[in-house]
């Protein structure tokens, strides 16, 4: 039979690497990433009730009510490219009561990646981020620059992206992040995030590919 597609959750606090490794994971393991934060991005930017509302929320580093969250990563995943070729699930669940409605769907990762970076490099990942709006692709004006003026010349900052805010995002963070880990403890793998970006998809890598083998032997067995 064929092996069932990886499910994979990918958590850490704000500026910790989510989305960076979540490029490199999907390049090479051709999971449908589905970002919480990039999710509620597109409603604010469609201009939707919800949006205003998620936005309020964003803007002072707070969680989104679950009513609009968990609805909207839900149908996401369930959505058939999602069904067909796993997902990789970034910044989601945040929250006790987010994880066990999760529970109840019976959405049940293989694996829960933790990436863990000292508060200190945080402050300077978030205000040094930049967004290329054309590709979507992170980028860090240190420590992962533009390839070129033209890229440099387009990038864009997020609107929460300022040192008041992300401690604000700090603080949600480290109120929620121990119940979410106790759920999830069996499947939980904690990443040394505080490396080069390469050097992070390294050990994630390895355990990947560890699972992906666990499950073809599962699936040849069945
Ligand atoms: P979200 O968009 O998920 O933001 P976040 O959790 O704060 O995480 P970030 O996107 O800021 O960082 P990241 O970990 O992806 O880091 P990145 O790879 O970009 O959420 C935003 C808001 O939406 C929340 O505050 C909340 O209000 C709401 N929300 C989201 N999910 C929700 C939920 N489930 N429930 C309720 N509300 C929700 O990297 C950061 C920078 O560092 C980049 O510049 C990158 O180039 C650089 N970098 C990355 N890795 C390295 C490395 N190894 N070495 C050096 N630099 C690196």
């Amino acid at each position: 039979a064929k092996p069932e597609p990886l499910k994979i959750m990918i958590s850490g606090a704000p500026a910790s690497g989510k989305g960076t490794q979540c490029e490199l994971i999907t390049k090479k393991y051709d999971l449908v990433h589905v970002a919480a934060g990039d999710l509620l991005r597109a409603e604010i930017a469609s201009g939707s009730e919800n949006g205003k509302r998620a936005k309020e929320y964003m803007e002072k580093g707070q969680l989104v009510p679950n009513e609009i969250v968990v609805v909207m990563v839900k149908e996401r995943l369930l959505q058939p490219d999602a069904q067909e070729n796993g997902w990789l699930l970034d910044g989601y669940p945040r929250s006790l009561l987010q994880a066990t409605a999760f529970m109840e769907f019976d959405f049940q990762p293989d694996l829960f990646i933790l990436l863990e970076v000292p508060e200190e490099l945080l402050v300077e990942r978030v205000v040094g981020r930049r967004l290329d709006p054309v590709t979507g692709r992170i980028y860090h004006l240190r420590y992962s620059p533009p390839e070129s003026e033209e890229i440099a010349a387009r990038l864009t900052q997020r609107f929460d992206d300022t040192e008041e805010k992300v401690k604000l995002r700090l603080r949600t963070h480290h109120q929620n992040v121990e119940a979410v880990l106790s759920i999830y403890k069996d499947v939980t793998l904690k990443v040394d995030g505080s490396v080069s970006k390469e050097e992070v998809f390294a050990q994630i890598d390895s355990a990947l590919t560890k699972l992906l083998d666990r499950k073809a032997i599962s699936g040849s067995l069945a």
